[in-house]
């Protein structure tokens, strides 16, 4: 739009009579598109409309003095420069007003808007305790072997704690001070918490026919005081192998084997003789590691009285048992001392065991 500059000439306010004063409308004109401009909030805008464009505004002031303009050729030239004037701002203003939304809304967007690219709460990643890190990766060498994995009960009878396994009624481990009873059950039956991995020997071949390859991991109880060495809650891995023609060799290459994956293909092993009722004979394995011989697994070929308590065939089948300690497999793996660290609950323990 154009102003027409012949409205400045033409008095309309009381001030606008005096000469030296500059008319109203033009000086409206001249000083209020820079304040549109600046305003930076629409409440500022409104504000700026009201005292302008407004119903107490120089222009509301100037329209209503039209009345007073005696010739109508003159009020008509008057009243479109007031409406120029009008007109003119009203137009900034709502372009003003257009682009003072958009910013707004644009702020409120900004403002409601979820970063979804900060980062979110990393959780503090878990593991598995090293007693299980060690089971399973003793199961899966000897998975690697041809062997299954199976698991027995934790509560045991008499029977196949012991009397299966060819320990006589006399001896020392089943007396209360090395076995925890659950006070349930008499004789064969009598309910105890399992000293070894063993029952698991018995209970497998009761179930299954020969040829028999399994490790069995888990949970051993005994009536020991906690200190660096015991604790009354341990863990064994036992082994058990039969078929037609197993001879001590078979346990001696398995058990060297096994010894060599898990604590490196240079290790040293040896077997020196030993007792135990459910193998015949028996023998402790040691291996050389970390530079020391460090007893590891007590085995032997199974005893044929075990092969009879459970309905096998002693004269056609022959095997080997194994069992080992998984605690101490894993404190002679990561140069544990303390058997005591196996149950430290501080994270600060465990993360240094991934
Ligand atoms: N059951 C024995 C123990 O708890 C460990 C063991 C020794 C298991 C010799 C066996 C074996 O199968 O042949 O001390």
């Amino acid at each position: 739009m154009h102003w027409n500059p012949g409205y400045a000439a033409v008095a309309v306010t009381g001030a606008a009579n005096l000469p030296h004063r500059m008319d109203p409308l033009e000086q409206l004109k001249r000083d209020v598109p820079h304040r549109i401009d600046s305003a930076t909030t629409i409440a500022e805008l409104d504000e700026i409309e009201a005292e302008t464009v407004g119903r107490r505004s120089p222009i509301a002031e100037a329209r209503r003095g039209l009345g007073a303009i005696a010739d109508p050729a003159q009020r008509g030239v008057t009243g479109k420069a007031i409406n120029d004037v009008a007109v003119f701002l009203s137009a900034q203003i709502d372009v003003r007003r257009g682009a003072l939304e958009s910013v707004e809304v644009n702020a409120r967007l900004q403002a409601d808007r979820a970063d979804v690219t900060l980062p979110g709460r990393v959780p503090r990643r878990g593991t598995h305790h090293i007693i299980q890190q060690t089971i399973d990766e003793i199961v899966d060498i000897f998975v690697g072997l041809g062997y299954q994995m199976v698991q027995g009960p934790e509560a045991e009878t008499d029977f196949y704690n012991f009397t299966a396994l060819n320990i006589p009624k006399t001896h020392p481990t089943r007396l209360e001070s090395d076995t925890l009873y659950l006070d349930y059950g008499d004789g064969d039956e009598e309910v105890l918490l399992r000293t070894h991995t063993s029952p698991m020997q018995a209970r497998h071949m009761e179930e299954h026919e020969p040829p028999v390859y399994i490790v069995v991991p888990g949970k051993v109880f005994r009536s020991d005081a906690i200190d660096a060495t015991h604790l009354p809650v341990f863990h064994q891995i036992e082994g058990l192998a039969v078929d037609d023609n197993i001879t001590f060799a078979d346990l001696k290459g398995t058990l060297a084997e096994f010894t060599r994956q898990f604590f490196g293909p240079d290790t040293k092993v040896k077997f020196i003789p030993h007792y135990f009722p459910f193998t015949e004979p028996s023998a402790e394995m040691h291996a050389y590691t970390q530079g020391k011989w460090i007893e590891l697994i007590g085995c032997g070929m199974v005893n044929p009285a075990v092969f009879e308590n459970v309905g096998y065939d002693p004269n056609t089948l022959s095997g080997f048992a194994f069992g080992m300690g998984a605690d101490r497999m894993a404190m002679v793996r990561h140069g544990i001392t303390d058997l005591r660290t196996m149950i430290d609950p501080d994270v600060r323990t465990l993360e240094q065991y991934r």
